[in-house]
């Protein structure tokens, strides 16, 4: 009698036991991991976008070219170098888009001290750069951050 007293005593007590169990709050699920910081991925270089170190070869060809063509201007450029001008052209644009080069030539306003640079003579060569933009099918925003960016080199090349 007293046994099976017992047993229904630690029976009601394991039910009370399991019911407890399964009347408690699952564990709070673990936090979420903190987001890993990702830096932006850096918008490609005007360098990047004009096709890199073979697209500005090319336009440098094509340009010194039309400028040996052009007889509103090709007379500047009697007596130079030309490969040292090609050179220093590709390492110039290069370096001012943003390229892994460095122009090592001397400063704009040397280069260009005496020539009689004017102004006509100025446009005249940034609108056989133009053409030649033009012809390699680079988009007008590519074009115009170019400009922008050699159009401040006047001031050191106008001489007249
Ligand atoms: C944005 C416009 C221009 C840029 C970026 C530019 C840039 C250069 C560069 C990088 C050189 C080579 C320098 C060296 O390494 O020795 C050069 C040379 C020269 N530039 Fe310009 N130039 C510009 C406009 C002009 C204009 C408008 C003229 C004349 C119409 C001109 C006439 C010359 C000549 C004749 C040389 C050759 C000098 C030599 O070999 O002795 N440039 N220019």
């Amino acid at each position: 009698m007293k046994s099976a007293f017992t047993i229904r005593l630690a029976t009601i007590g394991l039910a009370l036991v399991l019911t407890a169990c399964a009347n408690m709050a699952p564990p709070p699920a673990a936090p979420p991991p903190p987001p890993v910081a990702v830096a932006p991925a850096a918008p490609p270089s005007l360098y990047q976008r004009l096709g890199g170190q073979p697209a500005i070869v090319a336009v440098v060809d094509d340009f010194v070219g039309r400028v040996a063509a052009d007889r509103r201007i090709n007379r500047y450029f009697r007596r130079a170098n030309i490969a040292r001008l090609k050179q220093g052209l590709v390492d110039q644009l290069c370096q001012a888009t943003g390229g892994p080069c460095v122009y090592q030539g001397p400063p704009m306003r040397v280069v260009h001290h005496r020539m009689h640079v004017t102004n006509a003579a100025f446009n005249a060569l940034v609108g056989d750069l133009v053409a030649t933009l033009n012809k390699f099918n680079v988009p007008q925003p590519e074009q115009q951050e170019l400009l922008g960016i050699l159009g401040p080199l006047k001031k050191d090349i106008v001489n007249v």
